[in-house]
């Protein structure tokens, strides 16, 4: 694929468990046009990059400014607001997101209509949940000629070195109510496990993308102990001291290994379909999915506005593609 539109690509955590990965593959794809950003200064210049604090708008612009040839932004950070995605794409900066926050989701969104006059585009639920989550459900969806509901299972390995910022997102994540069911699915690789509801943003974008009423995401952990203990603490975390104690234990502990799964169920009526996925390094295939599709910005094969990866028809053969780069193992329907 050739890239169409000159100019750099700024990674924003482009150092991080995700943002490193991304930086890697468009390293390979867009030599000497990668810039990693991040907030401590001295890192970022290790790393051939500039200070950026996705927390500061108006300075994310002045670095926008003085790098002066910015055609995309991959946001491997999340930022508090819709602060850094509005200095992006009302400017006619392309921006990649990997956010999993729904709020945010639906905030970024809502710049369709700018984004579209300043001819930007930007990609939402890029990853592996939100991401892969939504293009599985997609196939699901379609092989039981349009479901009436999805239900999304998420197995992540508690073996690995998850980032600082997924390991806060997730521990906020826990303290949210749950508003359905626990639920046992067959993950490949796994066996048969119990997953709680989890508030991954793909439940809340499929309705609106693919017309589904009712989806559910749920997630477990590879080790059952773990999963257990993180679920029976989700009361607790509701005090952010507890949050705050949470966070750093779960950096500590690694307990199982790095595969993930994730696994799409849809039903219409009597119809059923299912389709899986398994992987090593949630962040490592976090990071492939966001440098393809940024690749795919590069190329010019994207329309301008907001959209989910579920909706872009130029990335329908991502899976396949992860696939062939053995990056995942497709479990097709049954
Ligand atoms: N969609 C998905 O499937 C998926 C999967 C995994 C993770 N994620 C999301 O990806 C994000 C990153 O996760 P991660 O595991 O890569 O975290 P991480 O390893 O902690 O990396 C975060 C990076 O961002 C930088 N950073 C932190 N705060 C910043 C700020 N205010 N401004 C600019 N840079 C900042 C950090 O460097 P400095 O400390 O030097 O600033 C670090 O390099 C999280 O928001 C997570 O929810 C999404």
């Amino acid at each position: 694929m050739t890239s169409v539109i000159s100019g750099r690509v700024l990674v924003a955590g482009g150092y991080g468990a995700v943002g490193s990965a991304v930086s890697a593959a468009l390293g390979e794809w867009l030599p000497g046009r990668v810039v990693p950003g991040g907030r401590n200064a001295e890192r970022a210049r290790e790393h051939g990059g500039v200070r950026v604090d996705v927390t500061d708008p108006g300075g994310f612009r002045r670095v926008l400014e003085e790098l002066g040839d910015v055609a995309a932004v991959v946001l491997c950070v999340e930022p508090p607001d819709v602060g850094i995605a509005r200095a992006c794409l009302e400017n006619g900066v392309h921006l990649v997101d990997v956010g999993a926050t729904p709020k945010l989701v639906r905030a970024v969104s809502g710049l369709h209509g700018k984004a579209s006059a300043a001819g930007a585009t930007g990609v939402l639920s890029v990853g592996v949940a939100p991401g892969l989550t939504n293009l599985l459900a997609r196939r699901a969806h379609e092989a039981v000629g349009g479901a009436e509901r999805l239900d999304l299972t998420v197995l992540l390995g508690s073996g690995e070195r998850h980032g600082g910022d997924a390991v806060r997102w997730t521990v906020e994540g826990l303290a949210e109510p749950a508003t359905a069911r626990a639920r046992r699915a067959f993950l490949p690789g796994h066996g048969t496990r119990t997953a709680h509801p989890f508030p991954f943003s793909d439940q809340h974008t499929l309705p609106h993308t693919l017309g589904v009423p009712d989806v559910t995401t749920r997630l477990c952990l590879d080790s059952r102990p773990l999963t257990a203990a993180l679920f029976a603490l989700r009361r607790a975390a509701r005090t952010p001291s507890a949050r705050r104690l949470l966070t750093a234990a779960f950096q500590r502990v690694h307990l199982g290994g790095d595969s993930f799964a994730i696994r799409a169920d849809a039903r219409n009526a009597d119809r059923t379909s299912s389709h899986a996925l398994t992987g090593n390094g949630q962040s490592r295939v976090t990071g492939l999915v966001a440098a393809h599709v940024t690749r795919a910005l590069m190329a010019g094969t994207l329309p301008p506005g907001v959209h989910h990866i579920e909706e872009l028809p130029s990335l329908a053969g991502l899976l396949e593609t992860l696939a062939a780069e053995e990056a995942v193992a497709l479990h097709p329907g049954s």
